[in-house]
Order: structure tokens, then sequence, then C-alpha cells
């Protein structure tokens, strides 16, 4: 088990203001960053960081958005650090997220949900690297 996960902080969340109380939070939680940088996806980049949803019905609403303005990308540390991210940021749907999670706390909608988390060791490696070379993160 890898004890890193990949996050960003979406465009919604940064549009309404919320990208301290997110990054607070997620240190206050005892997550180590690893790598952090603010920056925007073009079209072209978000369609090849979502690809394997390409399929789905949402893709293109969910590319539009994430091109839509700045996000934060980081790599995070902390033991168990994909399943326990998963938990702290909630589930997918907000309407559906329990009580003091980021997304009950941050999200709009389904579509904008405020946060992303790895769903695996595996994905949070490869999305990692999609952002940050290893000089740029702190060993
Ligand atoms: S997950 O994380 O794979 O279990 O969640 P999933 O529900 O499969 O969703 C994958 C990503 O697609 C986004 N999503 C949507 N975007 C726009 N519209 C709709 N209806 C929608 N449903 C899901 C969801 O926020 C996930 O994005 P990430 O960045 O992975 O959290």
């Amino acid at each position: 088990m890898s004890n890193r996960t990949f996050t960003m902080i979406k465009p919604d969340a940064m549009k309404n203001g919320h990208a301290g109380a997110i990054l607070d939070r997620i240190i206050k939680e005892g997550y180590r960053v690893v790598a952090l940088k603010m920056t925007k996806l073009s079209a072209e980049k978000a369609g090849e960081f979502y690809a394997v949803h390409k399929a789905r019905p949402f893709y293109g609403e969910l590319v539009e958005f994430m091109s839509s303005g700045p996000i934060i990308a980081a790599i995070l540390e902390k033991e168990n650090a994909v399943s326990a991210f998963r938990t702290l940021i909630g589930a997918t749907d907000p309407a559906k997220a329990d009580e003091g999670t980021i997304r009950k706390l941050f999200a709009t909608s389904l579509g904008e949900n405020a946060i992303h988390g790895s769903d695996s060791d595996e994905n949070a490696a490869i999305e990692g690297a999609f952002f940050f070379s290893g000089l740029e993160e702190v060993k």
C-alpha cells in the first residue's frame, strides 16, 4: 500500500474562494504536502487526464468544467492516503456526502464537486506524474 494520493481543488471551489479553507483542512488532517501548484488545464489536457471516463455521458461536461478556470494540484502523503482522503472528501455527489466532508462543506453539485481524490494507488502515481516531475517533489 502506498502512502501517497493526488488531489485537485476544482474550478468551482477556486472561484468560490474555498481554496484556502480546503488546504487548511487537508493540512490539519495530517497530510504532508509533497508537491503543489496552481495551474489552468487546457481542454486537451483535461480530456487527457479524464480519458478513462471518455465513454461516459458526462465526459464533455467534465472536461469543459475542469478547463474553465484555475485549479490547485497537489501530491499528499499520509498513511493509507488514497482511502483516507476519499473518506475526507466524501461522496462524488455532495448531496450524498457525509456531514463534515470537504464536498459536503464546499461542493456546488455533482458536476462541480470542489475536489478530486485518486481512487487507487496506481492512479495516484499516474495522476501525480501527470502534473509534477520528480524534481518538484519535496523529499
Ligand atoms: S469515481 O471517483 O470514479 O468513483 O466517481 P465517478 O462517479 O465515477 O466520477 C468520475 C469523475 O466524473 C465526475 N462526474 C461528473 N461530472 C459531471 N457530471 C456528472 N454527472 C458527473 N458524475 C461524475 C466526478 O466528479 C469524478 O471526477 P473526479 O475528478 O474523479 O472526482
